[in-house]
């Protein structure tokens, strides 16, 4: 392979592959470079190193090439494709210089890893360059998927273990949460064997159950989750209610609510969940409920999760993050008006990002002073806690999702 693994996420290093490589760049771009680069891409995946099975991997993207875009774009994928299992095999792949100010070594390193420059060039600056290539690294790799065994149903962890067995589903268990085993692959023969359909179990991150750990649902509770659809956290929480206790959903998509509602219905936590089609920051506006726990878990740039969401980098811009923090922070001051005195609120984002993590907690406890944190110890293992008490999980660390918690607790002594 190429000293790190090739996937179609990796646009970027392949644009510069294929321009130095056969010098042709204008061409590919006349012919369309996203199909060109889908080739060359999963010919790389392929691993380009045995000559042979390079060169027949060639002529069948020839063939494809000939087919998708016109009969010309043959021969020069032909070319592109030879030129490179050549280069591979005298280990002359072009990759650009790490040097000069910190704007060309973020450049080079988002060529060589194949992410946005201004998401490496704030990394660099967060984390120091060995940190953030260990990052896109993470982010290039295959992922890993969780599931979680749904025992609002009755099932175990055990009932999971052995379907995932009969279906010849390589697992393990998860080492955080007892409801969890994660996968890399098979997930496939899991969906055709009915497994979440029917409610036995639901495609989960371990990150994302972490989270629901710091919000610590117990049976009787009233708990809003502010931002609720799909509803992994909803479901994970309610499950924890068992039986007794009510989750009121709100999520101001309603495409995506209504899907909530209808996998309440499959998992059997309905009687325990009811959902309202809302913008938060009206609904708490205009009701005078309170309840003991509330989790905002706030629309994000997802930095967290590029791993799973291929094309994610691509679609996140730098002045994305200035609507989204203006966002959470209108969110965070409606969600706190719905905590009961001396109830809980949970702050979350599947973001790595320090802008929408702790800056946005730190302005928040600085307009509320009636909260204060909650450091989350006991409630999520010790490696994932921060030094301010938030809940962290670092991908490069963890292997998991990336994500954010902070528990912030209301003062008693504030009237409702
Ligand atoms: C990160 S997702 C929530 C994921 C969900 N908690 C889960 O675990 O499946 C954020 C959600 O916030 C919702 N949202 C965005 N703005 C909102 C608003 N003003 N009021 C209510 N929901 C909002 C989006 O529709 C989206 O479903």
């Amino acid at each position: 392979m190429l000293g790190f693994p090739l996937t179609p996420q990796v646009k970027v290093y392949l644009s510069a592959i294929l321009s130095v490589g056969m010098k042709l760049s204008e061409k590919i771009y006349a012919i369309g470079p996203p199909g060109l680069r889908r080739k060359t891409s999963d010919k790389l995946n392929a691993d380009i190193s045995p000559h042979r099975a390079g060169m027949k991997l060639a002529k069948n993207n020839v063939k494809l090439a000939k087919r998708a875009l016109r009969p010309g774009a043959g021969n020069l994928v032909n070319g592109v494709l030879r030129k490179l299992v050549s280069l591979k095999e005298t280990d002359s792949l072009p990759l650009p210089n790490i040097a000069g100010d910190d704007r060309a070594q973020a450049r080079a390193l988002a060529i060589i890893h194949s992410h946005p420059v201004w998401m490496v060039r704030r990394w660099m600056r967060f984390w120091g360059i060995e940190e953030s290539v260990r990052l896109m690294n993470w982010n290039n790799s295959d992922p890993y998927f969780g599931l979680r065994v749904n025992t609002a149903k009755g099932y175990t962890r055990t009932d999971l273990v052995n379907q995932l067995k009969s279906l010849k589903v390589p697992h393990e268990l998860s080492t955080y949460l007892k409801e969890f085993v994660r996968l890399q692959t098979g997930m496939q023969a899991v969906i055709q064997a009915g497994l979440l359909k029917e409610g036995i179990c639901s495609v989960q991150d371990e990150s994302a159950g972490l989270v629901v750990c710091v919000v610590d649902p117990q049976p009787g509770d009233t708990i809003i989750d502010c931002c609720a659809a799909p509803g992994g956290k909803t479901f994970f929480m309610a499950s924890r209610l068992q039986g007794q206790g009510m989750v009121l959903a709100i999520d101001i998509n309603k495409g995506r609510l209504r899907i909530l509602k209808e996998t309440a219905r499959s998992h059997a936590v309905n009687d325990v969940v009811t959902t309202v089609n809302a913008d938060l920051r009206l609904y708490a506006d205009k009701n005078n409920l309170k309840f003991d726990k509330v989790l905002l878990d706030a629309p994000c740039s997802g930095l967290g999760v590029l791993s799973k969401r291929a094309d994610l980098r691509w679609n996140r811009r730098l002045e994305d993050l200035e609507h989204l923090t203006h966002l959470q922070d209108e969110l965070l001051d409606a969600a706190s008006m719905l905590v009961k005195p001396g109830g809980v609120l949970v702050y979350s984002t599947c973001s790595i990002d320090p802008e929408e993590n702790e800056e946005r907690v730190a302005a928040f406890l600085h307009r509320h002073q009636e909260f204060a944190v909650h450091p989350v110890h006991g409630y999520v293992p010790p490696d994932f806690v921060t030094e301010k008490g938030y809940y962290f999980s670092n991908p490069v660390e963890h292997h998991i999702d990336g994500s954010f918690a902070a528990r912030l607790v209301k003062s008693s002594r504030y009237p409702s």
